[in-house]
């Protein structure tokens, strides 16, 4: 048996968060030393709440859940609930969550969990990048503790918020900038999937009916969600069903084959109101700088899915 990852989530549940929970929750790879909240699809109040609900449906009421920051560093908050629905869960209900909320801020977890480690810890990152970039300017030795971050954000073709950026980066671009400037300053690990692969992982009607044929709760609540969730996305942009975002993050640190990744410098554009959000990839070098992030480029869709598929029906 090989040791297991030790891995913290920070998301913003959020439909396609909470399929990225279950698949962390299911797989025996990783130690889960928390999940850490953050203001995004919905306000923090409330992805705290619903990272509780998914972890009890996942069958793990110990995983230590945490608040973290309510709002963006500078910018206005803004949220995603025409996406993800009133209470983030595609008005899904579920039962209010016996399981406590940690009393520690997140990024004090973040922070604590990294200084106090023995072992490097990987993040993963399924919303704006808030909490991380306020650990990074809080503690900056804790980069000598992160085995890597890979996070779900950025678009290099066309944005899903505007036509520059993507949600998770249009957020909060100064946090995702800190974040992409310690890959630059303190050699941060970072690994980036971005809309442009995301959008090639759709849940079709066949992948969702492979979903709800679980012999689980898991596998009927996921299809029930799933089938509520980005419809005027799927409309917009033509697609046979909603793109799992934030699962490919999960999916990347299980299986990193089924993905192709390319490193580059790449920066993240904060100052003006059109483009802000927007990743800035240098792919040629004339920028002199050295590569800071590895930019998914590719997904096989199909080993995803499967992947996705045969880990919730362990729950
Ligand atoms: O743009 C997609 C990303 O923004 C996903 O992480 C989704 O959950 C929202 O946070
Ligand atoms: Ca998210």
């Amino acid at each position: 048996m090989l040791p297991k990852t030790p891995l913290i989530i920070d998301c913003d549940p959020g439909i396609d968060d909470a399929v990225a929970l279950l698949l962390a929750l299911a797989s025996d790879e990783f130690e889960i030393l928390g999940i850490t909240t953050v203001a995004g699809n919905v306000t923090v109040e409330t992805t705290q709440t619903n990272a509780r609900c998914i972890c009890e449906l996942g069958g793990k009421p110990d995983v230590k859940v945490f608040a973290g920051c309510p709002r963006p560093m500078l910018r206005e908050p803004i949220v995603a609930d025409h996406v993800h629905g009133a209470n983030g869960l595609a008005g899904v209900t579920f039962p209010e969550p016996q399981m406590p909320l940690q009393g520690q801020h997140g990024v004090d977890f973040m922070i604590e969990a990294l200084v106090n480690t023995t072992d490097k810890i990987a993040i993963a990152t399924l919303g704006p990048l808030t909490n991380l970039a306020i650990a990074l300017i809080k503690a900056p030795h804790i980069v000598d503790s992160i085995d890597r971050v890979v996070m779900m954000g950025g678009a290099l073709g066309a944005g899903n918020v505007t036509s520059s950026a993507e949600f998770n980066l249009y957020a909060d671009p100064h946090a995702a900038q800190v974040v992409f400037q310690a890959g630059a300053d303190q050699d941060l690990d970072l690994t980036l999937i971005t809309l442009d692969v995301t959008h090639q992982a759709l849940a079709t009607p066949e992948r969702r009916a492979a979903l709800a044929a679980l012999d689980n709760d898991v596998g009927t609540t996921v299809a029930q969600m799933l089938g509520n969730y980005g419809v005027r996305e799927q409309q917009e942009m033509r697609f046979a069903g909603p793109p799992l975002h934030d699962p490919c993050v999960i999916a990347y640190l299980l299986k990193p084959e089924l993905f192709e990744v390319q490193r580059c410098f790449a920066a993240v554009e904060t100052q003006s109101a059109l483009t802000q959000g927007r990743v800035a990839v240098d792919r040629t070098g004339e920028s002199g700088q050295p590569a800071n992030v590895a930019i998914a480029q590719s997904i096989d869709a199909d080993g995803f899915y499967a992947l996705l598929t045969e880990r919730l029906a362990k729950l």
